[in-house]
C-alpha cells in the first residue's frame, strides 16, 4: 500500500498525513476547506523543523517528506487512486457516514476504508457502504507522529482479514496497535471521557480550580497533563461529541455532558484550535494562562 488518502486536515489529519508521509507512502491529504489544507502543511512544516532542531530526523527528511504530500479539496479526486484510506474529518455521524458513502463509490472495490474516530459507530460507517468487511477503526492519538498506540476497532461486520492486515500495517510502521471490538468509546475514550468529564464536573461544583485539578492529577496521579489541559488539546467540542455518542450509545446517565462543557463548546472555547479553553493559548501553548472565565 502505497498511496493513502487522508480525509480531513485538521489536529489529526495533519498529524497522520505526516505520519504516512514520513513512512514513505504518497499522502492525498483532502479537506473541504482550502485554510484547513494550507494550516495543514504549515503545521507538518514546523513540526519537522522542531525534529530537525532535536537531531530526530536529517534535514532532507523534510523535504522528502513535504514532497510525499499532495492536497485537494474533493474526495472524488483525492481519494480516487488511493490504496488505503484514513478519514479523520469531524466527529459528526451525519458528515461521516456521507464521506463513507463517497469513498465507497470513488474508491477501488479492494481499497481498505478505515476511519480515526473517537467513538461513532464503526459497524454503522460500515453499513452505508458496499464493503463493510473493509471498514474499520485505526484511531491515532494526538498528537500521531509522537504517540505510539493505535486502537484498531473491528466493527461488527470487518473481516479477520482486513482487521490482521491493518494490524499488522501499524506494527509495520512503527506503532503498537491493541484490537478493541465496536462498543461506543471503544476503550480509549470509554477510560478517559468520564474523568475528562467528572475533572469539568468538579470545575463546575466548585470542588477545585482549573489549576488544582490539574495539577492533582499530574502531581498525584502521574498523568503528563491534567485532564482539563488534556480536553483543550484533544479539543473542547470533540469531548462533548464523544460524551453524546456515548450517552445516547450506551444510554446511561453517568456519561451525559456536564453543562458547562455545553457551554463552552457553544460559545466556540474549543481548546487549543480556538486559542481558549480551560486555559488561554493566545501565546502560545507553553505555559497557558488559565481562560479569563475560570480565573
Ligand atoms: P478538527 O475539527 O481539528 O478537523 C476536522 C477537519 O475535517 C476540518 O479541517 C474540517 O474542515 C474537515 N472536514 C469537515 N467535513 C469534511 C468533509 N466532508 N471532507 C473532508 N474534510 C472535512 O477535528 P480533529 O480533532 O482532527 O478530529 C478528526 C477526527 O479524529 C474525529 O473523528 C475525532 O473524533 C478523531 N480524533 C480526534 C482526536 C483529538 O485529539 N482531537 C484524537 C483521536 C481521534
Amino acid at each position: 500500500m502505497n498511496r493513502v488518502s487522508v480525509i480531513g486536515a485538521g489536529t489529526m489529519g495533519n498529524g497522520i498525513a505526516q505520519f504516512f508521509a514520513q513512512t514513505g507512502h504518497q499522502v492525498s491529504l483532502v479537506d473541504v476547506s482550502q485554510d484547513a489544507l494550507d494550516n495543514a502543511l504549515k503545521t507538518i512544516e514546523k513540526n519537522l523543523d522542531r525534529m530537525i532542531k532535536k537531531e530526530k530526523i536529517a534535514e532532507d527528511d523534510k523535504s522528502k517528506t513535504l514532497s510525499n504530500i499532495s492536497t485537494d479539496t474533493s474526495v472524488e479526486s483525492g481519494a480516487k487512486n488511493a490504496e488505503f484510506v484514513v478519514e479523520a474529518a469531524v466527529e459528526d455521524s451525519n458528515f461521516k457516514l456521507d464521506i463513507f458513502r463517497d469513498l465507497d463509490k470513488t474508491c477501488a472495490d479492494e481499497v481498505i476504508l478505515a476511519s480515526n474516530t473517537s467513538s461513532i459507530s464503526i459497524t454503522q460507517i460500515g453499513s452505508v457502504t458496499n464493503r463493510p468487511d473493509k471498514v474499520i477503526g485505526m484511531h491515532f492519538m494526538n498528537p500521531v507522529p509522537v504517540m505510539q498506540l493505535v486502537e484498531v476497532i473491528r466493527g461488527y461486520a470487518t473481516s479477520d482479514e482486513v482487521t490482521n492486515q491493518v494490524m499488522t500495517l501499524a506494527k509495520e510502521l512503527g506503532k503498537t496497535p491493541v484490537e478493541v471490538n465496536d462498543y461506543p468509546g471503544f476503550a480509549a475514550n470509554r477510560i478517559l471521557m468520564p474523568m475528562i468529564n467528572e475533572a469539568i464536573e468538579s470545575l463546575y461544583h466548585g470542588v477545585a480550580g482549573v489549576e488544582e485539578i490539574d495539577t492533582v492529577m499530574k502531581l498525584g496521579m502521574a498523568h503528563p497533563m491534567g485532564p482539563l489541559q488534556f480536553a483543550d488539546f484533544i479539543g473542547v467540542d470533540v469531548c462533548l461529541s464523544i460524551l453524546n455518542v456515548m450517552q445516547n450509545g450506551l444510554g446511561n446517565p453517568k456519561y451525559a455532558p456536564c453543562p458547562l462543557l455545553v457551554n463552552m463548546v457553544t460559545a466556540g472555547h474549543r481548546g487549543v484550535k480556538t486559542g481558549q479553553g480551560f486555559y488561554d493559548y493566545s501565546e502560545g501553548t507553553k505555559n497557558p494562562k488559565i481562560a479569563k472565565q475560570f480565573r
